[in-house]
């Protein structure tokens, strides 16, 4: 799906409409650091439910899951309830127990219908795309609760209680929102036969709901009384109102290849993170089946072993952009031959990460010049989001959670359970469905990752923390916007820690993708250097243009504190003490 100018967007964000007390920042300006702890997320209400969660003595475990929860009522097009994520925790270190960090894998499963060949014998053009033969699983609800219950110090009914408030009172529906629904309704028109596909009724009420009958418009408010109610189960309830009883039942009843035994079996995974080495710093980074972690290492792995080359660059310059791009399409390359679920299928992760490994990936790399595809990753033998939301956040006593979710495209699969006020996922696409076709972001993939019952699909969410020389967080990161989190994620963060950009200098910057196949460059629209375009070019790089590379939420260690910054591309806002 397209996503259309956002100029509405850009207005606001030079103006600094933030509406926020506690958010100060006017073209790229830093507010004051933030002592007491903060969040950043795509959107302004989320944040402030952190906020009230850690002024009433909450950790930022606290934090973001009430700030998930409200993304699910004021982003619906971007994730929810009925969606999936990945969570990074760090906690720190708290006499007698030494500093730990968890990775928290809620990701949609397929369900128990689906096979590798179950979208080719459907032969129902875009049924892995739109509609209910789309959805997966959710694991938003087990995900966050098991965060909650096991790292929060809270109540369910606290945490949920901004939440329930935005549904119940309704929130007046911004820029982004609009120019969402928006393009939706533009494939829709292009797409006459997607409503019997979802279904007549339940498209009927998700447009007149959540399109606003085809008229969207800044400053309508959105009332969900039903999602409200669904809150208000699971803040009694817990996660048997979600996974058991009416509500699985109506999910599985409107989900042809889901049973209500798919849903009573969902669970959260936790593990370990993958951890490597940057600049002296510990980057903590979600595993599989996110391939974000493993592709953010290995572009940095990778950039470190060029640190003579990437030393003599500046910010932006075309000699970093063309290092970086290197790097990206050698770990994306890496991705479509090697990942999938690793319950699945067996991946090389340590080898893929392992010093001998990146050492002779980064020796390929030709300052002077890109190489033709198969010679990225180890590729040689290959036969052959714009959903989604992420939040950062730290409290004062140095915790920090970077947390990613999403229902995949926007408004996932437009599928509804209007009963229960809920948008399902269309996170099946996330697989190879179709083999030799790509998926919605474009993406080659490989059979790894094949549909199978209760396999998670691969993603790009790359939930990440940074932490010090001294062992205390430094950045907390993550974006969305499909692949382009890895790369939008990675230019942040290299903001940061090669050239000391300011919070929002680092989610502000105009920035590039490359996914090694297609085999383009892609610069923003808004990056206005000529110059380097050209000599990508020169360097044998085809260049494109996008509206946008990523969503990025940054939080970073400056002045004492904290300072903060929700992408302007969205138009969030962060908020903090
Ligand atoms: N649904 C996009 C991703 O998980 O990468």
């Amino acid at each position: 799906m397209r996503r259309a100018a956002r100029v509405l967007i850009a207005c606001w964000y030079l103006i600094g409409a933030t509406g926020c007390a506690t958010f100060a920042v006017d073209s790229g300006a830093e507010s004051s650091p933030f002592s007491h702890g903060v969040l950043a997320a795509d959107h302004v209400i989320a944040s402030r439910a952190g906020l009230e969660m850690l002024e009433r003595g909450g950790n930022a475990v606290d934090a973001a899951v009430a700030a998930s929860f409200c993304l699910a009522v004021v982003r619906p097009y971007s994730c929810g309830l009925g969606g999936g994520g990945f969570m990074v925790v760090h906690l720190a270190a708290e006499e007698p127990m030494p500093a730990r960090n968890i990775a928290i894998t809620y990701r949609e499963t397929a369900p128990g219908g689906l096979h590798p060949e179950y979208y080719a014998q459907l032969g129902l053009p875009d049924a892995s795309r739109i509609g209910p033969h789309a959805v997966g699983v959710p694991g938003t609800v087990a995900g966050l609760l098991y965060a909650l219950e096991n790292f929060g110090t809270l109540d369910r009914a606290t945490v949920l209680r901004p939440a329930i408030r935005a549904a119940e009172k309704g929130f007046a529906i911004d820029a982004d929102y609009v120019a969402a629904a928006r393009e939706v309704l533009d494939d829709l028109a292009e797409n006459p036969g997607w409503p019997d596909l979802i279904g007549r009724e339940r498209f009927e009420w998700f447009h007149r709901r959540f399109l606003f009958n085809g008229e969207p418009k800044v400053g309508q408010v959105l009332h969900q009384p039903e999602l409200g109610r669904t809150l208000r189960l699971l803040a009694r309830d817990g996660e048997a109102a979600f996974y058991a009883g009416p509500l699985a039942h109506a999910i599985a009843d409107a989900c042809p290849a889901m049973t209500p035994g798919d849903l009573a079996h969902y669970e959260p995974r936790t593990s370990r993170p993958l951890t490597g080495a940057f600049r002296d710093r510990t980057i903590i980074a979600m595993p599989l089946p996110s391939s974000g972690g493993i592709a953010l290492l290995q572009s940095l792995g990778l950039l470190e072993r060029r640190r003579g080359d990437l030393d003599s660059t500046t910010s932006n310059s075309a000699g970093y952009v063309h290092l970086v791009v290197e790097a990206m399409k050698h770990a994306f390359a890496d991705r479509a031959q090697w990942l999938g679920d690793d319950r699945y299928v067996d991946v090389p992760v340590a080898t893929l990460l392992s010093d001998e490994y990146l050492s002779d990936l980064a020796s390929r790399i030709d300052p002077q010049r890109t190489q033709p595809p198969d010679r990225y990753g180890n590729s040689v033998q290959l036969p052959d989001d714009d959903g989604t939301s992420h939040l950062s956040a730290v409290d004062q006593w140095g915790n920090a959670v970077a947390c990613t979710e999403t229902i995949n495209l926007e408004f996932g699969s437009l599928t509804a359970i209007p009963e229960f006020g809920l948008l399902l996922n269309n996170e099946m696409d996330d697989f190879l469905t179709i083999p030799g076709q790509r998926n919605a972001f474009g993406l080659e993939q490989s059979e790894r990752n094949q549909p199978e019952p209760g396999k998670w699909p691969l993603s790009s969410m790359s939930p990440t923390i940074v932490l010090g020389p001294d062992g205390r967080v430094e950045v907390v990161v993550g974006g969305s916007g499909g692949p382009r989190i890895i790369s939008s994620s990675l230019q942040a963060m290299l903001s940061v820690l090669l050239f000391d950009a300011s919070a929002q200098e680092a989610v502000s910057a105009p920035r590039f993708h490359h996914q090694w196949m297609p085999n383009v460059v892609q610069f923003e629209d808004s990056w206005v250097d000529g110059a380097v375009i050209e000599a990508l070019g020169a360097l044998g790089h085809e260049v494109g243009r996008r509206e946008d590379v990523g969503v990025v939420q940054l939080i970073r260690r400056a002045g004492g504190g904290y300072s903060a910054a929700s992408d302007p591309r969205k138009g969030g806002a962060p908020a903090g003490r």
